[in-house]
């Protein structure tokens, strides 16, 4: 056994910032990477990358060979359980001892989402397998939620989601990764399924508040119908299951069933935070991860993001910024 640590994802939100603190530590570890150009990529940033593609059995023995832990991490489709199932078998086979599972919030076997459903069925897997496992269930990401809606934001002063006045602890994706370290480095972390938050649970109103604040002028909130956002996710390419997702998930904030905060960050020592912090950062070009979703480049989309601006900007024009329904 080599004790080395593997880290899946680090070309994505939460493994790039896992990468990038244990790189900072001087830990040794290697990141597992599917193509060459991202290896390349991994390798500028003092990274070791090392070949290894979910779908490739036989490339995932070779990356396991001599790993002691690995955080484990795919893309949220539905392939995730097959590829995280294949990982944690193969895991098994190399004589890994300890898998640190990226899974999601109120994961559960009969959720309404598949997304959740599919977490659980994972964590079961885990679970089974006999390797030594945390689990990391966290709320949705600041940088996913804000960099979605990031064109709006900058150019129109505009984010839109179907939520009403239903409020999100959303956490920052750098907060996520502090866990997993800890996990990975820290004894006590075998068997613990941590739910993580960010520090406050806060409506699209408040985050439009702070957003305007930061970028020094006015940040309005409309709010949205769930069938405009299903219609923009497609033209956008979102494939079905994290479109389905979302839209469950936007139907449990409306009905104010996702504000509870957990203080998971501050039990393990890490300081949470807030949004404003977060957007601060985001400005000023610090906040690591970041939106790894990619819109495509078809014309739908571009048109989407051409009409987008103005008719927004019509909207505004005519009916004014909208207000709080409680005239704050
Ligand atoms: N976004 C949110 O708000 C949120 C909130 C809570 C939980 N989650 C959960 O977090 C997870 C996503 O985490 P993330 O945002 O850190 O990841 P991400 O940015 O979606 O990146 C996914 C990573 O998986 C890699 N990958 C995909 N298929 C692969 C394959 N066949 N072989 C090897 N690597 C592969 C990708 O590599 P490539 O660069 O090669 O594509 C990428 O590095 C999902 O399970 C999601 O349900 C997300």
């Amino acid at each position: 056994m080599g004790g080395r640590i593997l880290v899946t994802g680090a070309t994505g939100n939460t493994g790039s910032v896992i990468a990038d603190l244990l790189l900072a530590r001087g830990v040794p570890f290697v990141a597992m990477a599917r193509s060459a150009e991202n290896r390349t990529k991994l390798a500028a940033r003092g990274i070791e990358a090392i070949a290894g593609d979910f779908d490739d059995p036989a490339s995932l023995r070779t990356a396991l060979e001599g790993v002691e832990k690995a955080y484990l991490v795919s893309t949220p489709d539905e392939t995730l359980i097959r590829r995280e199932q294949a990982f944690i078998a193969a895991a098994r086979e190399a004589g890994v001892q300890h898998i640190v599972k990226c899974s999601a919030y109120m994961a559960d076997i009969n959720s309404e989402s598949p997304n959740l459903r599919s977490h659980a069925e994972i964590e079961r897997s885990l679970a089974a397998s006999g390797l030594a496992w945390t689990v990391i269930r966290p709320h949705g990401f600041m940088q996913t939620f804000t960099l979605f809606s990031w064109a709006m934001i900058e150019r129109v002063g505009v984010i839109s989601a179907p939520h009403d006045d239903g409020a999100m602890p959303l956490v920052d994706v750098r907060d996520v990764a502090a866990v997993a370290v800890k996990a990975l480095l820290e004894p006590g972390h075998a068997g613990q399924c941590y739910d993580v938050t960010g520090p406050t649970a806060l409506t699209m109103w408040d985050m439009a508040e702070v957003l305007g604040r930061v970028l020094g002028r006015p940040v309005s909130y409309i709010n949205g119908s769930p069938r405009s956002l299903g219609l923009m996710m497609k033209i956008l390419g979102v494939p079905a299951t994290p479109a389905e997702h979302v839209i469950v998930i936007s139907r449990w904030v409306r009905e104010h069933r996702l504000e509870q905060v957990h203080p998971t960050l501050q039990a393990l020592g890490i300081r949470p935070t807030s949004y404003e912090e977060f957007v601060r950062d985001l400005v000023a070009g610090r906040t690591g991860g970041g939106n790894s979703f990619k819109p495509p480049d078809t014309r739908l989309a571009r048109l989407l993001g051409a009409v987008m601006p103005v008719m927004l900007r019509v909207r505004l024009a005519i009916g004014g910024r909208p207000r709080r329904p409680n005239g704050d």
